[in-house]
């Protein structure tokens, strides 16, 4: 008595059990419900809190952070239609825990392309995804005075003719066409569709804008490096731009080697020879200035060159794959682009002979260009562009107010909120296009047709014009038609694009008729460029005999 009970081995087993049973209690409890408490809070303060009448209205949401991330990354066209019915054409969205107010229509698109960059900046919206694949001091790491005296883009008239060859030659020895290299017009082949037009992109790109030393390093370690930097320019690079992964390591690694060997180039160009590369982009930027006189210097010159390969390389390859599909599926098109070939370029009758093709004959083929116009305008690559917004910026009542009600005022766009304008959603909307998710190239030569008007306002041809340095542009921000975007960040490759794919496709359909059992794919919108499902093989088979 009096004293302490000693406590046997059992009992203390026992104890040490109901402890580590509660522990586990405990913790099962948390995980259950403190995400449960989180779901619950998040919904009760999206119904039960008001919100700021200034405030565009926010997409409803279960779980915080994650927001609508999964439903605008499957398929932000179906999610940006859902959300126009309940909320009209701006409402704001959580991405992993960002702010994203989205503008819908070309008035959405004037607002977010057409306002001032230093307000509606592009350099806060993109720098963490862009600098560690391009480099820094060029693009978006610079102020955009500073990109806007960088981004010129010279003449390429002589680029058809490289083109033309490059495409020629590889068909002719990649296994992807070895049923065509039998020489037999009986036998049909298959390519998948977006590996073949990936190859023929680099190939003409490094052939032509890209230099000659590119173009004969690409089969060597170029290639490698060129896929793992590529592996840096992906959606998840751009909703986490650093994390502990290897290919996050094989990014920077691949940046440094392409910068070095870009670098090297311009070195030995700047001592040496460039009489014979004087149309391509090194050579022109060798010869630019900025402003104050100061020429620039190798690592800017090589990380504009990574700039523009990263650029043109999935939206141009992207493209050429969505054309050939369509025109694989659309016989009445394909006969119609190869009699127009025929008709320009076809040397007296004479089966599968063509005069070669040139810079401006490639202007005068409607067919041609409605085809590529019609391709953009259903599959533009890019579905989505941002900006970060540098102030509150106020909505233009005809965009979108909140509803007389609550009085008459203005939705403001709070600082730090990304806008977001989707050319995807004015391409398709069926309000504007007639028949809007059928590709109908057709629609190009109507002149009375509202393609035609879309495109008078989207180019030079109508609208308001504007220099931003390269030549008088439209500010074209708010027409149903971007695919190239609008404003000061225009693309600069358009042109070139419009060049790169018009002489790929007019070489594929001279040599070969396509046609695809499958049919047309789906959008995988998973990819940061909007890429065809699989399957995509498109099946060939050639018009003559060599
Ligand atoms: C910008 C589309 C090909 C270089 C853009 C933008 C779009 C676009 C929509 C605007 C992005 C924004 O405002 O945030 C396309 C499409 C192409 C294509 C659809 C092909 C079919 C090319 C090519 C090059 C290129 C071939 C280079 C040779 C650039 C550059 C910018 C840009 C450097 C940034 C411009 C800036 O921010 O000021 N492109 N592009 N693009 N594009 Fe392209």
């Amino acid at each position: 008595t009096g004293g302490v009970l000693p406590i046997p081995d059992a009992w203390s087993g026992y104890l040490a059990q109901a402890q580590e049973m509660a522990t586990t209690r405990v913790i099962l409890f948390a995980l259950v419900n403190i995400p449960l408490l989180a779901i619950v809070l998040n919904v009760l303060r999206q119904l039960i809190i008001p919100r700021s009448k200034t405030d565009p209205p926010l997409v409803f949401h279960w779980i915080p952070i994650v927001g609508s991330t999964i439903e605008y990354g499957n398929n932000p066209m179906k999610f940006f239609v859902a959300c126009q019915e309940k909320y009209g054409d701006v409402f704001t969205f959580i991405l992993l825990g960002r702010k994203v107010t989205v503008c819908l229509g070309p008035k959405g698109n004037n607002f977010v392309l057409g306002g001032k960059s230093t307000v509606f900046n592009a350099e806060d919206a993109y720098t963490h995804l862009t600098t560690p694949v391009f480099g820094r001091d060029v693009v978006y790491d610079v102020p955009n005075e500073v990109f806007m005296e960088q981004k010129k883009i010279h003449n390429f008239r002589a680029y058809v003719g490289m083109i033309e060859q490059e495409v020629e030659e590889f068909i002719a020895s990649d296994p992807s066409f070895s049923t065509y290299q039998q020489n037999d017009i009986t036998a049909w082949g298959a390519i998948e569709t977006v590996n073949a037009l990936s190859e023929i992109t680099i190939l003409t790109a490094s052939r032509t804008l890209q230099g000659s030393e590119v173009r004969e390093n690409l089969n060597k370690s170029f290639a490698q490096t060129y896929t793992d930097l590529d592996g840096g320019f992906t959606s998840i690079n751009f909703m986490f731009p650093n994390l502990p992964l290897e290919s996050y390591r094989k990014r920077d690694r691949a940046q440094k080697k392409m910068s070095e060997f870009y670098v090297d180039i311009i070195k030995k160009r700047r001592v040496g020879d460039s009489g014979q590369r004087e149309h391509d982009m090194i050579a022109a930027l060798l010869d630019q200035k900025y402003r104050s006189g100061r020429p620039l210097k190798d690592h800017e010159i090589a990380h504009i060159m990574i700039a523009l390969l990263m650029a043109g390389q999935h939206t141009s390859s992207a493209t050429g794959s969505w054309a050939l599909l369509h025109l694989a599926d659309r016989q009445d098109v394909a006969d119609a682009l190869y009699q127009e070939q025929i008709k320009h370029f076809g040397i007296n009758g004479q089966p599968g002979k063509f005069r070669p093709l040139n810079y401006e004959d490639l202007k005068e083929l409607p067919i041609l260009d409605s085809i590529i116009r019609e391709t953009l305008r259903v599959h533009p690559p890019i579905h989505s562009i941002l900006r970060a917004v540098r102030d509150d910026v106020p909505i233009p009542p005809s965009l979108a107010a909140p509803s007389s009600k609550s009085g008459s005022g203005t939705y403001i766009v709070p600082k730090g909120t990304a806008v977001l304008a989707s050319p995807l959603f004015a391409q398709m909307d069926p309000k504007i296009w007639k028949n809007a998710s059928k590709w109908e190239p057709n629609r190009w030569n109507d002149p009375e047709g509202v393609a035609m008007l879309a495109l008078k306002e989207y180019t030079d041809e109508g609208g308001e014009t504007i220099d931003f340095g390269f030549g008088a542009v439209s500010k074209g921000t708010d027409s149903p038609y971007q695919p190239f975007g609008a404003g000061r960040h225009r693309c600069i490759g358009e042109q070139f694009a419009y060049l790169q794919l018009g002489t790929i496709l007019a070489t594929l359909v001279r040599k070969m008729e396509f046609k695809i059992p499958t049919g047309v794919p789906e959008h995988n919108y998973h990819t940061m460029i909007t890429m065809p499902k699989t399957p995509r093989n498109v099946h060939y088979r050639r018009r003559h005999f060599d």
